[in-house]
């Protein structure tokens, strides 16, 4: 009994020096980091497995009807997207969390439709559900859906299939020059979309940081517009973006003290 004191005393010591230490050391791990952040490798890689799902196809030979989707993207050709785009069922969309994912697909086990190779696609549009309908409800859940531009379509499938059965993987999204930023809203209701995201190509947090600032998180309003509420004009503004593999990058000093709205600034590197 009398050993008991001595160790609860080094045990109560113990709790005060961990709670005295552990703001320390997390203060230290948040302010350090500037450049590029990865967390531990591996925790939330990407999944590159074959799936199965089904594929259609929507818009015409130009992509008409395939822009300003539900993503937030807007003219897929000046935002580095082309026709090489697709609009997921609800079971891929996620909410709007999978735009910017990449895709490899082929068509499968439809011998007189499918044509031979693979495409790549950015996920860039949501293919509503729609349960007033009893047939050809591709885009209803559970059902995984990939709605693509008709030349990527036609790319692996005669066009009079209509739908074909494809398998399908997540790839690293291969983008040219930098993460772009563009600021829409008001001075009250700031709205980012970050688009022409390389690896992952998917984001799952968005911090901005104006140069008066800390880092803030911004919430996910729809597609990939990503919003704060914080006054942030007349200050240079620099983002942490993280993607859905864990990865976390700083784009410092993005925009320019004088950024306004409805503007586009060049994160400058990728991820
Ligand atoms: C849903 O399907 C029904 C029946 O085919 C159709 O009349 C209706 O226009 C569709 N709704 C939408 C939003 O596409
Ligand atoms: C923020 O940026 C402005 C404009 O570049 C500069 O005048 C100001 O000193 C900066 N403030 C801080 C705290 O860095």
């Amino acid at each position: 009994m009398k050993l008991l004191e001595p160790m609860m005393y080094t045990k109560v010591l113990m709790i005060i020096v961990a709670i005295w230490f552990a703001p320390i050391i997390y203060g230290q791990e948040a302010e350090a980091p500037i450049g590029d952040v990865a967390e531990a490798p591996g925790t939330d890689s990407l999944d590159t497995a074959w799936y199965d799902a089904r594929a259609t196809f929507y818009g015409d030979i130009h992509g008409g009807e395939t822009q300003q989707g539900a993503c937030g993207y807007g003219n897929l050709f000046k935002q580095g997207y082309g026709l090489a785009t697709a609009a997921l069922s609800t079971a891929l969309f996620n909410d709007g969390y999978t735009c910017g994912a990449c895709y490899e697909i082929m068509c499968v086990n439809a011998p007189q439709w499918c044509l031979p190779g693979s495409i790549k696609i950015t996920a860039t549009n949501f293919c509503p559900p729609n349960y007033t309908k009893t047939h050809d409800i591709w885009c209803n859940p559970p059902q995984k859906h990939f709605d693509l531009s008709q030349p990527m379509f036609l790319k692996i499938a005669q066009y009079r299939a209509g739908v074909v059965p494809v398998k399908y993987r997540r790839i690293p999204c291969v983008k040219r020059g930098g993460v772009r930023f563009e600021t829409t809203g008001n001075p009250y209701f700031l709205m980012i979309l970050p688009y022409n995201v390389g690896g992952a190509g998917d984001i799952k947090a968005v911090q901005v940081k104006g140069n008066k600032t800390g880092w803030i998180a911004m919430s996910k309003n729809w597609g990939q517009h990503w919003t704060t509420n914080v006054v942030l004009t007349g200050q240079q503004l620099s983002f942490r973006v993280t993607t859905s593999d864990g990865v976390t990058k700083d784009f410092i000093n993005v925009a320019p003290k004088t950024w306004g709205f409805g503007q586009t600034f060049d994160g400058r590197i990728n991820f």
